[in-house]
């Protein structure tokens, strides 16, 4: 039987009854994103997992939490890592498969998604959730015993994204809050920093880390969104795409759709030309590296060559001319020179000497050093660096 036949609670939503806070103060949570915005949509969410086929890696959690949800053994869950791995489509597609529905609406029933960022105080955490939890499943009886429907959707489900802005006098009455409705209710608790993160909650959930994402799995999509969205690239611009996103599927999307405007012709107004028959520029690796604003790997190289082969003067002359040409920052041009400098084979005491020097440099200029000044600082330390090296 396919999902769609199995839907149960496709029919009207009763308005009377509200689920969603995003319903109370007109506010969107992905969720409850209507379908009919469609093709506007950016692409992070046009192509947001619908269902835990869709969701690249994390293979072991999703594996995972499937065995509890056919066991009906699922715990409350908190999910954590860095931005844009997943964590919120996972729920999300986990909600689908737990009830059994694609629907939208029939999801509302059963889930309640806060943002935590945005309903972050003690009221939310008092009221809404209370009012959600404390509610029977109205839609028990009859239509349940006719499916196969999962016995763990006797549960609703309480998603709380972004956690992590909760106040702590929130987190506090949440866990109280937790226990209490745990007959009826399960908790999926979404952060980017679990030390933001009361002990005693910690301690009520089943933990999984959203570690950034590989390689292979950012390319599985990106790759499933080119050919489907008719994207022009070169391969070797994929790459550079998939490098320099650093296991965020959120910032290759964004990169990627970004770079797909850029190489779409506009008509005489000025507008996007759209059909299948139009002709986009190729994608080429400089594009990427420009959209993000990363300096190129030539440009890296350039600096690599003068820094450790020519004379102080020359290559400090020469740093800055490319600096300013190309209009890099020397934020993004030490993280690029550091990565470099690990990749050649050196003693450790070189070694030490240019990545405790560099980290010193990347402080200062965080805390608002002078950039020429800096500049000089850096191409000083990998001098310093090369110098011991010709020294023996
Ligand atoms: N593992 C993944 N598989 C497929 N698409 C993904 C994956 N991770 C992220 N995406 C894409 O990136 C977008 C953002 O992902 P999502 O909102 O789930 O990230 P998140 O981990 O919740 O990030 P944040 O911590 O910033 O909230 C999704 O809409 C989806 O398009
Ligand atoms: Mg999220």
């Amino acid at each position: 039987m396919s999902d769609d036949e199995m839907d149960l609670d496709d029919g009207p939503v009763d308005s009377s009854i509200t689920f969603s806070t995003s319903e109370a103060k007109g506010k969107r949570s992905a969720a409850n994103l209507p379908v009919e915005v469609g093709d506007s949509l950016p692409w992070v969410e046009k192509y947001r997992p619908q269902s835990l086929d869709d969701v690249s890696g994390h293979e072991d959690i999703l594996k995972t939490i499937t065995k509890f949800i056919d066991q009906n053994k699922l715990p409350h869950l908190l999910f954590y890592g860095p931005p844009g791995t997943g964590k919120t489509s996972t729920i999300l597609a986990l909600a689908r498969r737990i009830y059994r529905t694609t629907s939208e609406a029939a999801l509302r029933h059963h889930v309640l998604e806060l943002n935590a960022s945005d309903d972050r105080g003690i009221d939310v955490v008092r009221e809404q959730i209370k009012t959600f939890a404390s509610t029977k499943q109205i839609f028990s009886s009859a239509k349940t015993d006719a499916t196969t429907i999962s016995s763990t959707s006797q549960f609703k489900l309480i998603i709380l994204d972004e956690a992590d802005a909760m106040t702590s006098t929130a987190q506090n009455a949440l866990r109280r809050i937790m226990e209490k409705y745990t007959a009826n209710v399960r908790f999926c608790i979404i952060a980017n920093y679990t030390h933001k993160l009361n002990a005693a909650l910690l301690s009520r959930c089943t933990r999984f880390r959203f570690s950034p994402l590989p390689i292979a799995a950012l390319r599985r999509r990106v790759e499933y969104v080119i050919e489907n969205e008719n994207v022009r690239i070169d391969p070797r611009a994929v790459e550079a795409l998939l490098n320099l996103s650093r296991g965020d599927m959120r910032r290759s999307l964004n990169v990627l759709q970004a770079c797909f405007a850029g190489s779409t012709p506009l008509d005489k107004n000025g507008v996007a030309l759209t059909g299948s028959d139009v002709q986009r520029e190729l994608i080429t690796e400089t594009t990427i590296y420009e959209c993000v604003a990363a300096p190129h790997p030539e440009d890296i190289q350039a600096i690599m060559n003068t820094l450790l082969t020519e004379d102080m003067t020359t290559a400090l002359l020469t740093v800055t001319r490319i600096k300013t040409l190309k209009g890099l920052a020397l934020t993004d041009i030490l993280q690029a020179v550091a990565e470099e400098l690990c990749r050649l084979e050196v003693s450790p005491q070189v070694r030490v000497q240019w990545l405790a020097g560099l980290a010193e440099i990347e402080g200062r200029v965080a805390a608002g050093g002078n950039e020429s000044v800096q500049t000089a600082g850096f191409a000083g330390v990998v001098k310093t660096g090369a110098d011991m090296i010709a020294k023996g």
